[in-house]
């Protein structure tokens, strides 16, 4: 699909996922597509866990609660290395968002659906964290986002979104184009 076409329909994918495994060299694709993301200063503070193996997609799943995205085949754990890129500058929100978007768009690409949780496991639940400990994740990584990847099941529903006259302007703030 064009970029442009790809970019306009990825959406958050909420619904069951078809019991088809995603091939391991789907799950490499999608995470070279995380890390061709830019990083402030090239700090590249963003690292990647694909699970694809069921007795441990289980053991995530079971600290996951309310459950989300348990019926995907696969999932992609974020991790993030808070090291400022200069000075007290520290980019790894922005770095490891720009890998997200990059992921989700290749995962789109590749005929999956899947979705950003990230709110829903960096509550005080602390979900991130025991999803961390279960996969050996280091102290000083922190675990802050996963995406399901599968096939779907069915389509995701569309977000309201406002217009684009109300967001996005040219020349000038709420300049209505001249
Ligand atoms: C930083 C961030 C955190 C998010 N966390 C969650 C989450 O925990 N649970 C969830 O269902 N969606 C989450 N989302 C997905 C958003 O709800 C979704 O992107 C938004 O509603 C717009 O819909 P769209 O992705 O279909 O364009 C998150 C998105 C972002 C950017």
């Amino acid at each position: 699909m064009n970029i442009l076409d790809l970019i306009k329909s990825r959406h958050s994918y909420r619904g069951k996922y078809k019991a088809v495994p995603v091939p391991r060299e789907d799950l490499i694709k999608i995470m070279e597509a995380g890390l061709a993301a830019p990083s402030g200063c090239n700090k590249q503070t963003t690292s990647l866990i694909a699970v694809d193996d069921k007795e441990i997609l289980e053991k995530l799943h079971s600290v996951i609660e309310p459950p989300v995205g348990e019926t995907a085949p696969a999932m992609i754990c974020v991790l993030t290395q808070r090291i400022n890129a200069y000075r007290d500058k520290c980019f790894a929100v922005q770095d490891y968002s720009a890998a997200i978007e990059n992921m989700l768009l290749a995962i789109v690409e590749l005929g999956y659906e899947s979705c950003w949780y990230e709110g829903h496991i960096t509550d005080e639940d602390r979900i991130g964290y025991k999803m961390a400990q279960i996969l050996n994740v280091p102290d000083d990584y922190e675990l802050v986002c996963f995406l399901p990847v599968g096939v779907a099941e069915s389509e995701p529903s569309l977000p309201k979104k406002l217009p684009f006259g109300e967001r996005a302007w040219l020349n000038g703030f709420r300049n209505s184009g001249k």
